[in-house]
């Protein structure tokens, strides 16, 4: 008798690594059907490196300050990645542009979480970026990786409200709340194969998403929306 082996994630990290723990949590209270086989940080200081060890799941810190270009770098996590053959290479909350040879070797294979309503505020400081636009929502993105930098097809997003007196600090919180849903909810479509890239266009249960993907509203895993 032959046991499936369960969908299989590497995760890459740079910091804190909270999305990590969302997927860790969520697998291990079973809403997730699957395992992280490595988690990769490119700086030894990554808090994310201690929660992946306190899980049980095995680590590799590949220093980019260590390779003198991005290619090396990059073909570094490559082999590494190469030698345990993940399902999905989930980057959450890793710092660093990936090289045209990376995203390719890891075509339709390679997710990211962004936090914003893409393709607004694509880059760095989205938040203070809402806020000074004076939008009056804001939100996190999930997105199939390209070369484009966070310009690949997004496959969902949740929505937050932005209120009037909201400070920076308040608004990341409430958006992150919302990443911890979000990301291990779209592994898991991706999982079960009822979420893929097809020609390089997201398809959900066989449809094509068109822009902005799944949309939720704060917090209301029970409903999506397509647009
Ligand atoms: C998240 O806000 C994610 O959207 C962005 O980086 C942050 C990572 O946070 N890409 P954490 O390390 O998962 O806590």
């Amino acid at each position: 008798m032959s046991v499936s082996q369960p969908f299989s994630l590497a995760v890459l990290i740079s910091g804190n690594g909270s999305n990590l723990q969302a997927i860790i949590d969520a697998i291990q209270n079973k809403k997730l059907d699957a395992s992280i086989k490595l988690v990769i940080s490119n700086r030894a200081d990554a808090k994310g490196l201690k929660r992946a060890e306190a899980a049980g799941i095995p680590t590799l810190l590949i220093e980019h300050t260590q390779y003198s270009s991005r290619e090396e770098f990059d073909q570094a996590m490559l082999d590494a990645l190469k030698a345990c053959r993940p399902d999905l290479v989930v980057l959450a909350g890793f710092m660093r542009i990936l090289s045209a040879q990376f995203v390719s070797a890891l075509s339709g294979k390679l997710i990211n979480i962004h936090p914003s309503l893409l393709p607004r505020y694509k880059g760095t400081q989205t938040h203070k970026r809402a806020l000074e636009a004076h939008d009056s929502v804001h939100g996190c993105s999930i997105h199939y990786v390209t070369e484009e930098l966070d310009g690949g097809p997004v496959v969902a997003q949740s929505e937050v409200p932005i209120y009037p007196n909201d400070t920076e600090q308040l608004l990341a919180a409430r958006v992150q709340k919302e990443e911890h849903q979000l990301y291990p909810f779209c592994i898991g479509l991706i999982a079960q194969t009822k979420l893929e890239l097809i020609d390089g266009a997201p398809v959900l249960n066989k449809q094509l998403l068109t822009s902005g993907g799944i949309k939720f509203r704060q917090s209301n895993y029970d409903r999506y929306y397509l647009e």
